[in-house]
């Protein structure tokens, strides 16, 4: 039997790869850089399906090029905010996810963030590696401890709630904004605001689990953040369009936000030099879900969506339409 035609724009962990062969007709750039835009409108001539990651921004102009060929695009991501889903629902494309696979990952990294950023990790990891740790110091790398502080979780969805089960083992106080109020059996203790810019003026510590949608892009700004409590420490493994730069690595510089944690970045994999200007901001590559585990799982989920949705069965994971 023909094997479908599937465009694949990066590069996977081996047991995607193997079963991306076995079960596909593969389409994909030979030297393994992006495809530019023209590029994979043109790699999808006569495709069925294509494979793609937050870097491929798939616009209006997008899916209104796009071969009819193409029945469903499945993204390896829990994000959206790169997919025009109103654009692709009007050419009938079907548009699968993998939310599940990345939730424990990105917990862990916000975890990571809350404290590397509280207790200036990246200050100190400098001092030991570049040999400058030479005397005992009892004054020297003081951070601010997560018991009984209160964190504010914006966007209390799957990834919201993983951090509040974790922060909680920390003796953390749980403060939540989210579209809709949680039943109790899955807010627990966490008290919600429904007005997000309430849950700022608590947050000593902040974190951010929104999709970045229109209502979301720039959320942090000078305004809000005057309203945080001061010396608060942000954390975002989200979405790096959920905050404007210039005004968070102003209050970082001010010392209004004491330190910052951050995994994604507005139009990465470039950064803002003044994040890697400061000491108090701790940076990872967007690494939220890299683990071997998530992303595995997370390329199998993407496959099952598109061999589902191309044999006309019920796929795991899809957008609704
Ligand atoms: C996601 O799943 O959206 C993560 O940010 C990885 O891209």
């Amino acid at each position: 039997m023909k094997k479908p035609i599937l465009v694949v724009t990066t590069h996977f962990v081996q047991p995607v790869e193997t079963r991306i062969d076995n079960e596909f007709e593969v389409r994909r750039k030979a030297d393994g850089t992006p495809f530019q835009h023209g590029e994979l409108l043109a790699a999808a001539e006569g495709a069925d399906a294509l494979f793609v990651t937050p870097f491929d921004k798939l616009d209006a102009d997008f899916f209104n090029r796009v071969s009819p060929s193409v029945k469903v695009i499945s993204t390896y991501s829990v994000g959206l905010d790169h997919i025009d889903l109103p654009a692709a629902a009007k050419k009938h494309i079907a548009i699968g996810y993998t939310p599940t696979a990345v939730t424990d990952p990105t917990a862990d990294i916000a975890m990571l963030l809350l404290l590397g950023a509280s207790r200036r990790g990246y200050e100190a990891q400098e001092l030991v590696r570049t040999g400058e740790w030479t005397v005992a110091r009892s004054g020297a790398l003081l951070g601010w401890q997560l018991t009984g502080k209160i964190l504010g979780i914006l966007g209390m969805g799957r990834i919201g709630q993983a951090v509040a089960k974790r922060a909680r083992g920390f003796g953390m106080k749980i403060h939540y904004s989210n579209i809709h109020q949680l039943p109790e059996e899955q807010a627990g203790d966490a008290i919600f605001h429904a007005d997000p810019l309430d849950l700022l003026r608590v947050s000593q510590f902040l974190s951010l689990h929104a999709p970045e949608t229109e209502g979301t892009h720039h959320f942090l700004n000078a305004k809000t953040i005057a309203l945080l409590p001061p010396g608060a420490i942000v954390v975002n493994t989200a979405r790096g369009g959920l905050i404007v730069d210039d005004d968070l690595i102003a209050a970082l510089k001010s010392g209004r936000v004491a330190a910052a944690g951050l995994d994604v970045f507005e139009g990465e994999p470039k950064l803002n030099p003044g994040y890697v200007a400061l000491n108090n901001t701790f940076l990872l590559p967007h690494i939220g879900s890299a683990t071997v585990e998530a992303r595995t799982l997370m390329g199998m989920i993407a496959l099952d969506n598109i061999q589902a949705v191309l044999a006309g069965k019920p796929a795991p994971s899809l957008v609704a339409a």
